[in-house]
């Protein structure tokens, strides 16, 4: 980041005390302080992350929001396994911020997902810290290519909603390392965000805002953060001890804030330098983030971001199961079409909170499917159930429209005020009415086929086995709905794979045992075994593996090189191989490198993520992937030595469809340089 040059430290010299620590504050809930005597200007924020969700007036105490684009939840973002569209994204993202004279967006957010009960889980990308953070540097860049900040959030531990102002997060140093803060030190390393934002919670019984480890330390003489740590909305509790563990901005504006500052300076416990290192780099983000405003766009691209929002939606609508090849609908055998449930007509598009984007212009899902029916697919619509109130009568309709139907689409999910943020989600099953549904009309009808709108792992147990396919459509954004009908109609090849493990039950997830912990604490007894990394350490049977995702078209993968055979850990090793389209339509893979530490000092999971891929190839088409690994690949955090180590031995190379799904092995031998073995 090239921040601008102007002679900020000049400029303090000039401000008075009161001028230096109102600066340090937010002037209101969504721009900084101004001194327009020294030309110091007053930046604008607003969330983040799926879309621009702007206060654009406060109306009898109410905030109206702008209207925006409401792209896929990141949750479905992560499902596209595609940085370069998760860039584009981001770069809409960008324009929209410009024209609404925003200079920093509120995102991305790239939480661990450690239980699927998160509320905010659809809000974050992956339960493996190598995606979630490859994908958050991509939506940084993209944004930031707009001249528009980032705040890459919220920084750290912060997995749960439960408690999220009083618990401590417990969680030993490598796991911290390895998986927790993993994905901040890829996006922060890799794309630079302007600024980062603290979480509300305590990590090692110091709130994050106050945590001069993570803050200071780590993020910033560790790995070389030049931006500003920006305080999560009321997240600092005390102003002085935050100020001294260099988090430079508190928002929002907070009554008592200038006044604690001043009283904790005249106190002694902050001083001129405290005061003076924070302002410089404050001030060089607000005239950085000022002179960018030269790139501003008047107007964005209204109709062009739906687009790329549905295009969005056709890369991460899943596939998890389609027994008997039931999908796509095929129009010569499919005369009659049950349309069942009410997320058909009205889908959940988002999860709620802080990231509700306001949108007009939300595709009904049932709309396209009768549009692409046409005149050969009769297609009648049962909403089955009703919130709230038990709908006998529309449910016994629908099992009625089922039975004489030639298949039967039942659309579930979990509707608005169930993932969200402020609260976890109480089970990780579907509403009772829903699961009902889904069950009775399955036993009307052989040839069921369930849609499902959510934002994280769903607990499909009860009735996966009586269903012929499942295609997972998370919270797909606006225009997710004419992208489901392409995909159930087969004009478009399904191609997105999970990027979290869904468990058989709740029970099975490695962080059941200590979540939410007891409002005081939360244990990560789990340590680094989160996600796959435990259910496959473990051989845990899953409902779908992570990585999971089918297509209607078949990939043969072969020819496996790994170049050298033998390599020092600085040494760059290559992995290459081929990939074949053998099916009959277009289609794209995600190809997935696991490395695998055979022997090792310390416990190591069965495999982890190191590398992946989404290869786009016609029918026969075969094309070579190729994919880089260094150090950090074969690397595990050392808590003695509090240092990332390579362990001198053989590392196993696995390529997979899924972690589950291994189509490919080999090894290469790598020498530690630091050995102590
Ligand atoms: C959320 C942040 C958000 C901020 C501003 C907080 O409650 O945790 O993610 O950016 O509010 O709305």
């Amino acid at each position: 980041m090239e921040l601008h040059e102007t002679n900020i430290k000049e400029i303090i010299t000039r401000l008075s005390l009161d001028q230096k620590l109102a600066l340090l504050t937010g002037k209101d809930g969504w721009t900084t302080v101004a001194v327009e005597s020294l030309g110091i200007p007053s930046i604008t924020v607003s969330d983040g992350p799926h879309g621009l969700r702007q206060v654009e007036q406060i109306v009898d105490g109410r905030e109206v929001i702008r209207k925006a684009v409401c792209f896929p939840t990141s949750a479905a973002m992560a499902a596209t396994w595609n940085p370069s569209l998760v860039c584009q994204v981001g770069k809409a993202l960008g324009e929209e911020c410009q024209a609404n004279e925003v200079d920093i967006l509120l995102g991305p957010g790239t939480n661990i997902k450690r239980t699927p009960l998160c509320g905010r889980n659809f809000e974050y990308f992956s339960e493996d810290p190598l995606l979630a953070g490859e994908l958050a540097a991509a939506y940084i860049e993209g944004v930031q290519s707009t001249g528009v900040g980032t705040s890459l959030k919220h920084f750290a531990t912060n997995n749960q909603e439960t408690d999220r102002h009083q618990i401590s997060t417990e969680v030993d140093i490598r796991a911290l390392r390895e998986i927790y803060l993993k994905p901040f030190e890829i996006a922060v390393k890799k794309a630079r965000p302007w600024t980062v934002m603290c979480a509300y919670n305590r990590l090692h019984g110091i709130y994050c805002s106050e945590n001069q480890f993570l803050l200071n330390d780590v993020l910033k003489e560790e790995w070389g953060f030049q931006g500003i740590v920006v305080s999560d909305w009321g997240a600092v509790y005390d102003r002085a001890k935050a100020l001294k563990a260099s988090l430079e901005l508190e928002m929002p504006f907070k009554d008592r804030s200038v006044a604690n500052l001043k009283e904790a300076y005249q106190n002694g416990e902050i001083n001129n330098a405290d005061i003076d290192t924070a302002l410089e780099r404050l001030l060089r983000i607000v005239f950085y983030a000022a002179r960018n405003r030269q790139k501003r766009v008047k107007v964005y691209e209204a109709d062009r971001h739906h687009t790329l929002a549905k295009q969005a939606a056709l890369e991460a609508i899943t596939l998890l199961k389609n027994e008997t090849q039931a999908l796509p609908v095929q129009k010569n055998q499919v005369k009659k079409l049950a349309v069942i449930g009410g997320l058909a007509e009205n889908p959940v598009i988002q999860g709620g909170g802080s990231a509700h984007v306001q949108t007009d212009k939300v595709e009904s899902p049932l709309f396209w499917i009768k549009e692409l029916a046409g005149e050969e697919i009769q297609v009648d619509y049962f909403p089955a159930y009703m919130s709230g109130q038990p709908a006998i009568a529309e449910l016994n309709q629908a099992i009625a429209g089922a039975q004489t139907a030639d298949m039967a689409l039942v659309f579930a999910g979990n509707r608005n005020g169930i993932e969200s943020e402020s609260y976890d989600r109480a089970a990780i099953t579907l509403l009772p009415e829903m699961e009902q549904t889904i069950i009775k009309v399955a036993a009307q009808n052989p040839n069921t086929v369930v849609v499902i709108q959510a934002g994280s792992a769903v607990d499909m147990t009860a009735w996966i086995d009586k269903v012929k396919a499942v295609v997972f459509n998370w919270y797909a954004g606006q225009a997710g709905g004419s992208a489901l009908a392409e995909i159930l109609f087969g004009m478009a090849n399904p191609c997105g794979k999970i990027a979290e493990t869904f468990p058989l039950r709740l029970e099975d997830n490695p962080a059941y045992a200590t979540y939410p912990g007891n409002g005081h604490a939360s244990w990560y007894a789990e340590g680094i075994m989160v996600g796959y990394r435990y259910y496959d350490s473990y051989h845990k049977e899953v409902l779908f593996p992570f990585g999971h995702g089918l297509s209607y078209t078949n990939f043969d993968y072969r020819d496996l090189k790994i170049i050298p055979e033998s390599a020092a850990e600085n040494d760059e090793v290559t992995v290459s191989f081929m990939v074949r389209n053998s099916g009959k339509m277009p289609g794209k893979e995600i190809v997935q490198l696991y490395v695998r530490d055979r022997v090792c000092k310390v416990l190591r999971p069965d495999k982890e993520l190191k590398g992946f891929k989404k290869v786009e190839l016609q029918p026969g088409e075969e094309q070579p992937v190729e994919m880089k690994l260094d150090r950090t690949a074969f690397a595990y955090f050392n808590s003695s030595l509090n240092k990332w180590h390579v362990e001198s031995g053989e590392f196993e190379i696995i390529v997979g469809a899924s972690s589950r799904d291994i189509r490919l092995a080999g090894s290469v031998t790598i020498r530690g340089e630091n050995d102590f073995s």
